[in-house]
């Protein structure tokens, strides 16, 4: 990113801080205030993104995204919270402010983690402009650089990486080979573990990765079926990810000297509990998003040029599971949230 486009991401930001858009939580932690020292760091793409990507590329800084929290725009890929909104909570914190406020936020902020993903990106460069894992990673590594934050405040932190598919939706825009799929699946899942170990090294002793979600069942690989069954194709592949990945990681934990390092947080079970049950969840709308464009040349937060609306969005995003194309609601969140914690998922994240 060169630095005309910092200098217009910081206006941008300064003015929304003036019109107090930023959707920071502040509520979340009140009851887990015994563990301040505690941090997340995040690492990845729009699952977890909430805000670092600018407003000029984004869908998530416009109408209606952002309805339900902080009920404006504020460039979270959902109506609300997502996915590392959840994980802050669960730790007690703050949600992580986005890299991009680091220097216009109150300092105290940092003392809960930073955010470094951004929406779109992948272990490998796709279409998007934003920084691969491996330059957020090394954004990272610039702030230990800086003292911003000290090797003692990692040890007892928490890394999350995101990985929900972005290389997948380029190879399959750029190359789209079914057959050459699992080879370019086995790439991905060795960069993943590449990131993984780079984060090892600079200091975590947590570090937690998301399993691939069942990418056959988002609205974009559903459409063809009129949102009435997920594409067990896409599902098979992510499969033979998730299981890569679950091979990798057992490897790094018998290679580490703490044999329990590494953790996976399983989104696919967490997805597909909630997709064959909806109801236990209160979720009436399973495969159709909430949001969508009246036809396939326009998405959740298109206008024309003319400024006129080119989208429809549900009445009741709390009783849909997903917001768009590819995120869940932050009612879809809250139940494949709900899903995790009662897998043990706070002894995962301790
Ligand atoms: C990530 O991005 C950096 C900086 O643009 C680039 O040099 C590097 O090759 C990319 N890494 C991967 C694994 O694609
Ligand atoms: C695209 O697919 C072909 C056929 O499977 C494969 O040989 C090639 O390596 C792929 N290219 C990329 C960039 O993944
Ligand atoms: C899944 O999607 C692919 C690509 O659009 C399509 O070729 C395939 O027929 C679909 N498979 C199923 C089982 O729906
Ligand atoms: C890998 O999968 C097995 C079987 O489901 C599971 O018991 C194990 O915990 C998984 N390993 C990791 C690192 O998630």
């Amino acid at each position: 990113m060169d630095s005309h486009n910092q200098l217009f991401i910081l206006l941008c930001v300064s003015l929304l801080l003036l019109s107090g858009q930023m959707g920071l939580q502040v509520e979340a932690g009140r009851h887990h205030l015994h563990h301040p020292s505690r941090e997340l760091f995040i690492f990845g793409d729009s699952y977890v993104d909430t805000g670092n990507t600018p407003k000029s590329q984004a869908g998530s800084w416009k109408q209606p995204y952002g309805i339900t929290f902080p009920r404006k725009p504020a460039g979270r890929f959902s109506d609300g919270r997502v996915l590392s909104d959840f994980i802050a909570k669960t730790l007690g914190l703050r949600s992580p402010i986005p890299y991009k406020f680091r220097k216009i936020v109150p300092k105290h902020y940092l003392k809960y983690g930073m955010n470094f993903a951004y929406g779109g990106t992948g272990v490998f460069d796709t279409s998007t402009s934003g920084p691969n894992m491996t330059a957020q990673i090394d954004s990272f590594n610039q702030l230990i650089q800086e003292n911003v934050y000290t090797p003692s405040d990692l040890s007892k932190s928490i890394a999350y990486v995101s990985v929900s598919g972005n290389d997948y939706n380029f190879y399959l825009a750029t190359n789209g080979s079914l057959p050459g799929f699992p080879s370019f699946i086995a790439s991905v899942v060795k960069q993943t573990t590449a990131d993984l170990i780079h984060l090892q090294s600079i200091g975590f002793k947590r570090i937690v990765v998301g399993a691939l979600q069942p990418l056959g069942c988002l609205p974009l690989a559903t459409a063809q079926t009129s949102f009435q069954s997920c594409n067990s194709t896409f599902n098979d592949l992510v499969t033979l990810h998730n299981n890569l990945l679950n091979q990798s990681v057992t490897k790094l934990n018998q290679e580490s000297n703490d044999h329990n390092t590494f953790t996976i947080l399983d989104l696919f079970d967490g997805f597909r509990t909630v997709l064959n049950n909806p109801s236990s969840h209160n979720i009436k709308e399973r495969l159709k998003p909430c949001c969508f464009g009246v036809s396939s040349e326009y998405n959740c937060g298109s206008v024309d040029e003319n400024n006129v609306k080119k989208y429809l969005v549900c009445e009741n995003p709390e009783s849909t599971f997903f917001w768009d194309r590819l995120h869940p609601t932050q009612a879809g969140w809250n139940a494949v949230y709900s899903e995790l914690e009662k897998k043990d998922l706070y002894k995962l994240l301790y």
